[in-house]
């Protein structure tokens, strides 16, 4: 299976930040092992700037960190996936912790975002993850499971090209403490048995990224990992040095 190099830049970067880090990307990758792809999920305000600065030599795709699941309306402060295509971009960001937490997504919503997503073509990375007081009250598996309900009602295009899960801890995302192997093993393990049980066969080619405090020096490790298609990395995303270094570990 290719492995899926994603970035999350958060509330980060102004359009002519966006444009040199994209730049600077891609000349550092483009000799890229033909198994990567990348992937970048920049601030609405800087997806036009950097779709327009892609080198299409290098297989680099970008995508929204949200969207509101309508055609269009009377839902002020929302962006459409109309106007995200506008800008060239064609993949979504659901379910992230920070959606989830400090802005308050519940189950219910993000699922009605993956749905409406996938039936219109987009393709989206969905994010789960336990809560530090969850792991530590034995409900790993009961967390993941109740985040994953949704795949058994997810329309019937959906496949390993438009769509990956990102397990992420919560305690583990820009914290600096990254799970250990054995926690990631365990956790990938989880998510796959219930991708199975939710879609079948198709279950078993999903991608599912780690994310949470990865690093130049800890991505060759995680990556080699059984269950481990790919990574989410936020912080260490920022500059084109050290996310270069993570695409290629
Ligand atoms: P981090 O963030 O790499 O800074 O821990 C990961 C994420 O939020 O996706």
């Amino acid at each position: 299976m290719s492995k899926l190099m994603a970035a999350n830049w958060k509330m980060f970067k102004t359009r002519s930040e966006a444009t040199t880090t994209i730049t600077e990307l891609c000349g550092k990758l483009n000799n890229i092992p033909s198994d990567r792809q990348v992937l970048i999920f920049v601030p609405f305000t800087a997806i036009f700037d950097a779709t327009n600065a892609l080198d299409k030599s290098v297989p680099l795709a970008i995508g929204a960190q949200n969207f509101y699941p309508a055609k269009e309306g009377a839902f002020t402060g929302e962006i459409s996936l109309s106007m995200i295509e506008d800008v060239n971009a064609n993949w979504v960001l659901i379910g992230h912790s920070e959606r989830r937490h400090v802005l308050g997504e519940g189950l219910e919503f993000i699922e009605k975002k993956a749905s409406y997503a996938l039936e219109n073509q987009f393709n989206v990375v969905f994010c789960i993850g336990e809560t530090l007081e969850e792991r530590e009250a034995g409900k790993l598996q009961d967390v993941l499971k109740a985040q994953l309900d949704c795949l058994s009602r997810m329309p019937s295009n959906i496949n390993k090209a438009n769509f990956a899960v990102a397990y992420e801890p919560v305690w583990a995302i820009g914290t600096g403490k990254v799970a250990g192997p054995a926690e990631i093993l365990e956790a990938h393990a989880i998510v796959r048995e219930i991708l199975k049980e939710k879609m079948g066969a198709q279950g078993a080619d999903i991608k599912i990224l780690y994310g949470g405090s990865v690093k130049p020096d800890n991505t060759a490790e995680i990556i080699l990992l059984d269950n481990v298609d790919g990574v989410l990395v936020g912080g260490a995303s920022l500059q084109s040095e050290s996310f270069a270094q993570i695409v290629q570990a």
